[in-house]
């Protein structure tokens, strides 16, 4: 694997990003890759708190325990040197770069599923990509869709890193 630190951003690091950091690292655990996973919010309406009983409920489904998270805001000091920041909605992106982080370290989840990106991930930058959206409002069913979009687009991201 060539990139070697991942951050997953969402808005309040408890029912997305949390997801992708115990699936992401699961994915790694089982390739033996060895890559520094995190996971941050734009805000800090959730700080110290776990993820929402929700995401721990359908990541427990899949044998992947995300119960000992905790959410905390991105910091553009402390956040710099992960390689990738990978925002959940177009929301997040612009948000994790109005904070300051470089465009070429910020994507969103949804361009790994572009064709384009095939070849050069920077290929990506002027296209529109889908959301994984906010399921914070939906019920059981939404964070079972939610697991399922983050799985299938982080396998196309691992695929396309490595
Ligand atoms: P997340 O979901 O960004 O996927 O963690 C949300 C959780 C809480 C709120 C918004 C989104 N909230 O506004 O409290």
């Amino acid at each position: 694997m060539k990139v070697k630190s991942i951050l997953f951003v969402c808005l309040g690091n408890i029912c997305r990003s949390p997801l992708a950091e115990g699936i992401a690292r699961e994915m790694c655990k089982n390739n033996g890759w060895n890559l520094k996973i995190d996971s941050a919010g734009t805000s800090a309406y959730h700080r110290g708190e776990p993820p929402d009983r929700r995401s721990i409920e359908v990541a427990r489904t899949h044998n992947i325990d995300i119960s000992h998270l905790k959410s905390r805001p991105l910091n553009v000091y402390d956040d710099m040197n992960f390689e990738l920041i990978i925002a959940m909605d177009s929301n997040n992106k612009r948000d994790i770069l109005a904070l300051g982080f470089p465009d070429h370290k910020v994507f969103k989840l949804g361009d790994f599923a572009l064709d384009s990106i095939e070849s050069n991930l920077g290929d990506s930058k002027n296209m529109a990509s889908i959301d994984v959206p906010d399921p914070y409002y939906q019920g059981k069913e939404g964070f079972i869709a939610t697991y399922n979009l983050i799985e299938s687009l982080l396998q196309k991201m691992f695929m396309k890193l490595k």
